[in-house]
């Protein structure tokens, strides 16, 4: 049986008298790395802000790792690591410097353990020998790497990016790609991973989640995708038609 990591049932969000999201339900297994994908304005951050606590939903809720992130945050966000929009550093302090104030939060470990963890992440996402330089000079690859240095601090079971991507060249997508891959393949972490890019989560995701204007659209793993894509159609054109056919 595939277990369940995340679980979003009937999740509506009003702001003022605007419905942003509209009876969102879907599940992610363990293992997944799951695509979110959906147009500019879809609502895509403001789900992921619920997922993530930050804001919570109107109605409907969310579980992570079967703990309700309302009813339980603290164990609910244990196991998770999020980037949302951006990962926040000090520029003018390094890398590892960055990454020891934030393992130093983690009570759970002692001193020594907080270095090493420091250390082991630092090597995970290829900045080990950028770690002693000002984040400030770091590309914006390296800060996307750093970022999710920073989310695996506490060992996420479960980790939601959103839009990882924006802004990277071909070759900052590649590594942040084959960092995922890696992570999920040695780690067994959940990835969530919001991007307006299908061709791009299309080389790493094995199911995805279409939204638009605040409903989903379409779910489904990447087989059913391509099924209903056809091979030959790009899948830029797949995701317009299924936007705008809504
Ligand atoms: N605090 C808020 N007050 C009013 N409207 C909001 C608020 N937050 C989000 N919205 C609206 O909700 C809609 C969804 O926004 P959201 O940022 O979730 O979209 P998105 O899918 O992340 O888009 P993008 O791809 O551009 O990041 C937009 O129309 C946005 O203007
Ligand atoms: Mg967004």
């Amino acid at each position: 049986m595939l277990k369940k990591t995340i679980e979003v049932k009937n999740v509506t969000k009003k702001i003022r008298k605007r419905i942003i999201l509209q009876d969102v339900s879907f599940d992610v297994y363990e293992g997944d790395i799951c695509g979110f994908v959906g147009p500019n304005g879809a609502g895509k951050t403001t789900l992921i802000r619920i997922m993530t606590n930050l804001i919570s939903s109107t109605s409907g809720e969310v579980k992570i790792g079967g703990v309700n992130v309302k009813e339980d945050r603290k164990l609910a966000l244990s196991k998770l690591g999020a980037i949302v929009e951006e990962a926040i550093f000090f520029p003018y302090m390094t890398g590892r410097q960055n990454l020891r104030n934030l393992a130093m939060l983690n009570l759970n470990m002692s001193k020594k353990e907080q270095r090493e963890k420091v250390e082991e992440v630092l090597k995970i996402v290829d900045l080990y020998d950028r770690g002693d330089d000002k984040v400030k000079t770091y590309s914006l690859g390296m800060k996307q790497r750093l970022g999710i240095a920073q989310t695996l601090l506490n060992n996420p079971k479960i980790v939601i990016l959103d839009e990882p991507s924006n802004g990277l060249d071909p070759i900052g997508m590649r590594d942040l790609r084959k960092l995922i891959l890696k992570l999920r393949k040695e780690q067994n972490i959940t990835f969530f991973i919001s991007s307006h890019l299908l061709d791009e989560l299309n080389k790493m995701c094995n199911r995805f989640i279409a939204i638009n204007k605040g409903k989903v659209i379409w779910q489904g793993s990447k087989e059913e995708l391509m099924k209903k894509t056809g091979e030959s159609l790009k899948l830029e054109d797949a995701f317009i038609n299924l936007v705008s056919g809504y």
